[in-house]
């Protein structure tokens, strides 16, 4: 798919919010990504990312999150407030990130996983879940995504409890070869297979 095929026009509305796709060639959205993955709560959350810098965040916008849309269609979203009802993607603001991933080869695997990030100022008011339910319908009825995963770090009762609002449910504590053997707490949709490894989600056992 081309570079066309994700134009910044595209959005995924909901009530309060855009859900839309990262442009690598806006300086807004690098500087965007640096704020989000630099507060204290993400970084005690999901710990260091190294994106520190607009030229960073820039190059993993070309080289992670394009490259991604172009081989799955998904990747990160860039998840955006309306000031008012009805307001377009260009007046409202971004707040935080919805993704849908499928992990880094030799490790991927074939259903993605659903995550978010919103700014610590604007957590508590419901906006991941409303973003993660909407992407989670996109993801189903116009992507053709028959299985979505939940991944999180086993202290973290706020992420999980979004993805028990969007309706996953718990598959346990695994120690995934994803994320280096760390342990995570695994949540699927109703009705994928209890044996995740024919997703080719593995214990790192
Ligand atoms: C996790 C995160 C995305 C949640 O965003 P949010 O917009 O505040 O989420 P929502 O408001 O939609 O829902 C949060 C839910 O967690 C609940 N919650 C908050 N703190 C909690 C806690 N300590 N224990 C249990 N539940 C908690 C809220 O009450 C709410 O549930 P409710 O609607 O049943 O009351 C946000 O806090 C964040 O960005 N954290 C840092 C990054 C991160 O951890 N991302 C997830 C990686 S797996």
């Amino acid at each position: 798919m081309a570079d066309s095929d994700f134009p910044p026009t595209f959005s995924i509305p909901t009530e309060h919010l855009h859900i839309s796709y990262f442009q690598p060639d806006d300086p807004a959205h690098a500087a965007f990504l640096v704020q989000l993955w630099n507060t204290d709560d993400f970084i005690q959350s999901c710990g260091k990312t190294g994106i520190d810098n607009t030229e960073k965040a820039a190059k993993f916008l070309r080289n992670q999150v394009q490259a991604g849309y172009k081989r799955n269609g998904h990747h990160q979203f860039l998840v955006s407030l309306k000031p008012h009802v009805g307001a377009t993607l260009s007046e409202s603001k971004p707040i935080g990130i919805a993704s849908l991933m499928k992990g880094e080869p030799p490790n991927a695997y074939s259903r993605p996983d659903i995550g978010y990030t919103i700014l610590p100022d604007q957590s508590g008011k419901g906006y991941a879940t409303e973003a993660a339910a909407s992407l989670l319908e996109y993801a189903q009825k116009s992507l053709g995504i028959d299985g979505v995963f939940g991944f999180c770090g086993k202290d973290n009762k706020r992420s999980a409890r979004v993805l028990e609002k969007i309706g996953l449910e718990y598959r346990g504590q695994r120690k995934l070869k994803l994320f280096g053997g760390s342990e995570s707490a695994v949540y699927a949709l109703k009705g994928m297979d209890q044996d995740l490894k024919v997703y080719g989600v593995d214990d790192d056992e």
